[in-house]
């Protein structure tokens, strides 16, 4: 997780927003990833920040978002008021799909990320945006995790599409089993870009066949980039197809202008068991280079992973 501008003195009571959090550094200076979400640390700003966010969203959800989102926010029984605590969004996740949201200290290596998914869990970011920057953010918050993504969870289709990314990321490891770092890093570029336009900033014809809605993360906990994609003329919304998918560079700081369209759920999956597919061929061992940019953590992580 990256610190967002200079880190000013912590409020009495405690500050669990993104990088000015003193819970979360001492975390990650201990190297633990995997935490407890301290609830009371939660400050009236943090509280205020999550309500301001809901309120900006719900009319746009209602509006915009895929009708299984809808069902998912109101069986999760998301408070507009109080940011939730995990354990509880848990009690009624689980039963529904076998997930459940994990709370992390800050970036998950890549292929630890796609693991967790395989095993159902989904590595959550528990602090939340600073109040002055409301909109999208590069970085996850617990809105962009909690309300952004795991309403989709509550959907047996959808939660089988995340573990089939875990598949695939096994396969993406595989390429570096002789060595072939260039290999795996043109996999993990396929693998990553994949999943931007789906998971997301994916956009899914509405069942009814009239129209398009959001199922995507990053659209549906950004009041502006979900207009943006449903509404503007500027933004090009083409049916999926899986050679541009892996080959189209993305930027992740301005509104998206290029959106990939797939029929349903069942059609998602079968796209994402072809990716693991040409993972394994070796059919994504040369695709175009640009961004996102591999770092050094994300690449050791397939490395190691293929390795094992
Ligand atoms: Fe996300």
């Amino acid at each position: 997780m990256s610190a967002v501008g200079a880190a000013p003195a912590l409020v009495a009571g405690g500050d669990l927003t993104t990088g000015r959090a003193d819970f979360i550094e001492r975390a990650q200076t201990r190297g633990d990833l995997f935490v407890e979400q301290p609830y009371d640390l939660y400050s009236k700003a943090n509280q205020e920040t999550w309500r301001r966010l809901y309120r900006a969203l719900a009319g746009k959800w209602e509006q915009h978002a895929h009708p299984r989102f809808l069902d998912g926010v109101a069986r999760l029984g998301l408070d507009p008021d109080r940011i939730p605590r995990l354990e509880d969004v848990n009690r009624f996740l689980e039963p529904l799909s076998g997930f459940r949201a994990r709370a992390v200290s800050g970036y998950v290596p890549a292929y630890l990320f796609f693991d967790c998914l395989r095993r159902r869990e989904f590595p959550t970011t528990i602090t939340v945006r600073d109040g002055n920057r409301l909109d999208y953010l590069p970085e996850p918050d617990i809105f962009h995790d909690l309300a952004g993504h795991v309403p989709m969870h509550t959907d047996p289709a959808f939660a089988d599409v995340l573990v089939r990314f875990g598949d695939a990321a096994r396969a993406a490891a595989l390429r570096g089993r002789d060595g072939d770092c260039r290999s795996v890093e043109s996999a993990l570029r396929a693998l990553a870009r994949f999943f931007w336009f789906t998971i997301e900033f994916g956009l899914m014809r509405r069942p009814a066949g009239d129209g398009l809605c959001a199922y995507g993360s990053g659209l549906l906990s950004s009041a502006g980039e979900i207009g943006h994609a449903l509404e503007s003329p500027g933004v090009q919304r083409v049916p999926f197809q899986l050679e541009w998918v892996v080959n189209q560079g993305f930027e992740i700081d301005s509104l998206q202008p290029l959106l990939f369209v797939v029929d349903s759920f069942r059609h998602l999956e079968r796209e994402v068991r072809r990716l693991e597919r040409w993972l394994g061929e070796g059919r994504l061992d040369n695709v175009a280079p640009g961004e996102p940019a591999v770092s050094r953590e994300d690449l050791r992580s397939f490395l190691d992973a293929g390795l094992q």
